[in-house]
């Protein structure tokens, strides 16, 4: 079975840099095969039901960040799509009774290309995008990812993109030079307990229960919540395993894991 792969995101401005984050998507991008096809599920393409699936041929590029420095707006990505898996993505949806429908009114957002671009520059692989629903629960969230677990068998990678603590209101100052801070105490002991619970299905189902400081670690769900559609996809003998644990800034989880078998 391929890997299934989430990814924290950060700030659209970790594709200048070339430190411990990039290197350790880097490697492991380099430590598997190549899959053929990409679906990613990103924080930012939040959209009330029906789920949405992109099925353009050719899905534009979105540069959906403001105010940074202009050479981060010259920066391509811009892989195929794949109306053919789109059809198949539906499909299986449907089959679960999952509202869902194809869409053109989105493209590849900055949760899906700034990290694929540091993990697949020559942008080769056709990639389609999957919304997050709105006001989903841990049970429907997991549930994507388990009727996408069928696509791991074809050489599919299964990729989400947000992050596991996600919170900018504590952060003193979002300066460059500031983002190798010492993390907050809180937003670090939950990050250790997602750590130690990914594997523990029904914990997972009651993180918001369960959790320490979850309150300030997952203030709003959106980036948070691919995680769990990545962790839907786990079968049988799968585990997680660590691709990266950097902090950036004083609570924003670069924690990025694959679910292998
Ligand atoms: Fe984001």
């Amino acid at each position: 079975m391929f890997p299934s792969v989430f990814v924290g995101h950060g700030s659209p401005t970790v594709i200048l840099e070339k430190d411990r984050y990039h290197n350790d998507l880097v490697s492991f991008a380099r430590s598997i095969e190549k899959p053929s096809y990409i679906i990613s599920v990103s924080a930012h393409w939040e959209r009330n039901l029906p789920l949405l699936v992109s099925e353009a041929e050719q899905p534009p590029q979105i540069f959906d960040f403001y105010g940074f420095p202009e050479e981060m707006y010259r920066v391509k990505w811009a892989p195929k799509g794949s109306p053919d898996l789109a059809k198949r993505v539906i499909s299986e949806f449907s089959k679960h009774n999952i509202v869902v429908k194809g869409s053109r009114s989105w493209g590849i957002d900055h949760g899906t290309w700034i990290p694929l671009s540091i993990m697949y520059p020559g942008a080769d692989i056709p990639t389609i995008q999957i919304s997050i629903p709105r006001h989903a629960d841990t049970q429907t969230l997991m549930k994507m990812g388990e009727i996408l677990r069928v696509f791991r068998e074809d050489n599919i990678l299964v990729f989400g993109s947000g992050n596991v603590v996600h919170n900018f209101e504590y952060i003193r100052s979002l300066r460059p030079e500031t983002k190798h801070n010492t993390p907050f105490d809180w937003a670090v002991t939950f990050d250790e307990w997602i750590e130690e619970n990914s594997e523990v299905r029904e914990n997972m189902l009651e993180y918001r229960k369960k959790a320490p400081y979850v309150e300030r670690a997952v203030a709003t769900t959106e980036h948070f919540n691919p995680y769990l559609v990545v962790l839907g996809t786990m079968h049988g003998k799968d585990s997680v395993q660590k691709i990266t644990d950097v902090f950036h800034w004083e609570s924003i989880a670069m924690r990025s894991i694959a679910v292998t078998s």
